[in-house]
């Protein structure tokens, strides 16, 4: 199987975790893309979705899968999204795809966060991808400041406006012993409005793509 393959196994493996009549937090990225066009093929037995971003928005809204505002949404069973490196305690380092902050706000009210990755986003330490913060386009310069010192080199992701109208940086170098700590550490600083790290939200469980199909993994 080529990476592709494991993504769309991962993807469609998802399906088995949703339950009818219910809404479907849905994150966003190539993986995911695999699990909606999946989704689609059940979409008269669930209510519906809550979409991450506006590109995952237009994908569930063009197979008929209606898409929920989340502030109409009390609770949510499951949120599938991707990840660009997950490690054997399933912390993430996610935002590649710019859609952090909305992943991270789906991630938090639902109940079971499902991780669909292929092999190779697995990883022992978090930091090779380097780690996607969002900011506010004023604070751009101080965050990057901020960010060195905490050892990291940030480089501004050219041309990319977030779909909260922010922008990212994009942190190389940083070495990532203690996630949580390093998580919480650079929402401090004043301009970010969220970083990549889900470690203080994790995965509950990794549905990985592998040579030989799709793996379920619990934490
Ligand atoms: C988007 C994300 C994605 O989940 C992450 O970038 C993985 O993407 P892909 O499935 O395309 O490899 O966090 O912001």
């Amino acid at each position: 199987m080529n990476q592709d393959q494991m993504k769309q196994a991962a993807g469609e493996k998802a399906l088995d975790f949703i339950k009818p009549d219910t809404i479907v937090g849905v994150g966003t990225g190539s993986t995911v893309n695999y699990f909606i066009d999946a989704l689609a093929t059940m979409k008269d037995s669930i209510k519906g979705a809550v979409s991450s971003s506006e590109q995952s928005t237009e994908r569930l809204k063009a197979h008929g899968i209606e898409v929920f505002d989340l502030n109409h949404v009390d609770s949510l069973d499951v949120y599938v999204d991707g990840a660009d490196e997950i490690t054997p305690h399933m912390a993430m380092i996610k935002g590649g795809g710019a859609a952090l902050t909305r992943e991270k706000i789906v991630a938090a009210v639902a109940k079971e966060f499902i991780c669909i990755a292929d092999s190779s986003k697995q990883v022992d330490l978090l930091g090779t991808f380097p780690l996607p913060v969002e900011v506010i386009p004023m604070a751009r310069s101080y965050v990057a400041r901020e960010l060195v010192k905490l050892g990291g080199d940030p480089v501004y992701r050219q041309g990319v406006v977030t779909d909260n109208g922010n922008v990212i940086l994009d942190v190389h170098n940083l070495s990532i012993t203690d996630p949580k700590q390093l998580e919480n550490q650079i929402n401090a600083i004043v301009g970010v409005v969220t970083n990549g790290l889900f470690a203080e939200r994790a995965a509950d469980k990794l549905i990985l793509g592998t040579e030989n199909g799709a793996q379920v993994i619990e934490n």
